[in-house]
């Protein structure tokens, strides 16, 4: 672990944490959220109302030190009220002008509820801005320093005109309501919120220290990913879940973010989770990739059991070798069952670079070739 991935994801790891402290259940949507702005990407919270999405995000903007832009858009909302009114003395001289202090084009961080009232008037804006960080307007074309825009909505989009906004929000994450279980905590922090008791005192980082973070997530090596991950774009295409070709390649990024916050200047099958929030599209997906994402990865711990079963066998198989004569036939039986064993290990392991799994793999198959050393011996080979 590098020494700036360490500090960058003490950094990031503190926020989130921070992010979620006041609510109940809220760890994912808080990911989400820590994830795109590491990112540098859109994030977009879909569920029903109630749920702290608004609450999440206004949390998020007092932990930034950033030039945040807040609005709720309904479908009358006019691209002045996002972008600026336009700037009455410059039209008088015959320029085409906004004023736009304060406004979406002058933000860090973008907050706009209810996104998908966007009219067509500010949709084409808003697509620009969200894709090449450009406000076109009129004559005019404004670079906007827009690093992040999170959107929150009851629903997925319906409207055909809607999908380009959607497809740009890399992240996206169904916002459920709590269980019953959970209705009793809920209760009590929702009233540490209203009244105010778990807000926050001071920002904890600014937009500066959050281009850093930036650069170690640029700088993440993927190419242990890549081959798995064309594998799982398959495996969900099969089932049909698309992922659009601007995604494909994004997704890298939301990986890379991932990585660096566990603290790895490395990604790792582990940080494939991420495919969670930025593979679904429709409010069924979410469920569907999650199942999918469960069976597909093989985790670290599951990977360990399984090796430490395969210990155990070969212990076994060991004890039983011992015991045979020479030249005993059920020795080569033992031989080339303990050859696929050592087959299955390799490729066990072949995409991980975790240090405990390699070494306990290596030790594996270092002690099937002692093995299989001394069966050869037994058979004069
Ligand atoms: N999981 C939770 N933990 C703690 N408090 C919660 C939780 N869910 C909701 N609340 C409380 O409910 C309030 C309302 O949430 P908020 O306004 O953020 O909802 P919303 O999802 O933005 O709704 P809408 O879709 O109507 O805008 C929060 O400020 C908080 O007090
Ligand atoms: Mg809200």
């Amino acid at each position: 672990m590098s020494n700036s991935v360490g500090r960058v994801s003490k950094l990031m790891s503190r926020f989130l944490e921070e992010l979620e402290a006041p609510f109940i259940g809220r760890h994912e949507e808080a990911l989400v959220l820590t994830l795109a702005i590491m990112s540098g990407e859109h994030a977009i919270l879909i569920g029903e109302p109630g749920t702290a999405k608004s609450a999440l995000v206004r949390r998020a903007s007092d932990l930034l030190n950033a030039r945040f832009f807040k609005y709720l858009l309904t479908r009358f909302t006019e691209p002045s009220e996002l972008f600026g009114p336009l700037d009455i003395k410059a039209l008088r001289e015959g320029l085409y002008r906004r004023v736009t202090r304060g406004k979406l084009p002058e933000a860090d961080i973008a907050f706009l509820d209810e996104i998908f009232n966007a009219n067509s008037a500010v949709l084409n804006s808003l697509l620009s801005i969200m894709q090449e960080r450009v406000l076109y307007d009129g004559y005019t074309e404004i670079r906007v320093p827009l690093w992040s825009l999170i959107g929150a909505s009851n629903k997925t989009p319906e409207e055909p005109e809607l999908e380009a906004l959607y497809d740009r929000f890399l992240y996206r994450h169904y916002v459920k309501p709590l269980e019953a279980d959970y209705w009793d905590k809920l209760l009590s922090a929702a009233w540490k919120i209203e009244t105010g008791e778990s807000s926050v005192g001071m920002p904890i980082m600014d937009m500066g220290q959050l281009k850093e973070v930036n650069k170690a997530v640029l700088n993440v090596n993927l190419e242990y990913v890549k081959s798995r991950l064309i594998k799982l774009f398959l495996a969900f295409q099969e089932k049909g879940l698309h992922v659009t070709d601007r995604r494909k390649g994004k997704i890298l990024k939301a990986i890379a973010a991932h990585a660096v916050l566990n603290g790895r200047s490395t990604a790792n099958e582990s940080d494939l989770i991420v495919l969670k929030y930025t593979v679904p599209k429709d409010i069924e997906d979410f469920d569907k990739v999650s199942i999918i994402l469960m069976e597909e990865l093989r985790t670290k711990d599951r990977v360990l059991r399984e090796l430490e079963e395969i210990k155990s066998n070969i212990e076994a198989s060991y004890k039983a070798i011992e015991r045979m004569q020479s030249f005993d036939p059920k020795l080569i039986d033992y031989y080339r069952s303990l050859k696929s064993t050592r087959n299955r290990i390799a490729s066990l392991v072949k995409d991980f670079e975790d240090e405990e799994i390699l070494k306990m793999a290596d030790e594996l198959i270092e002690r099937i070739d002692d093995i299989i050393q001394e069966i050869m011996a037994k058979l004069n080979m």
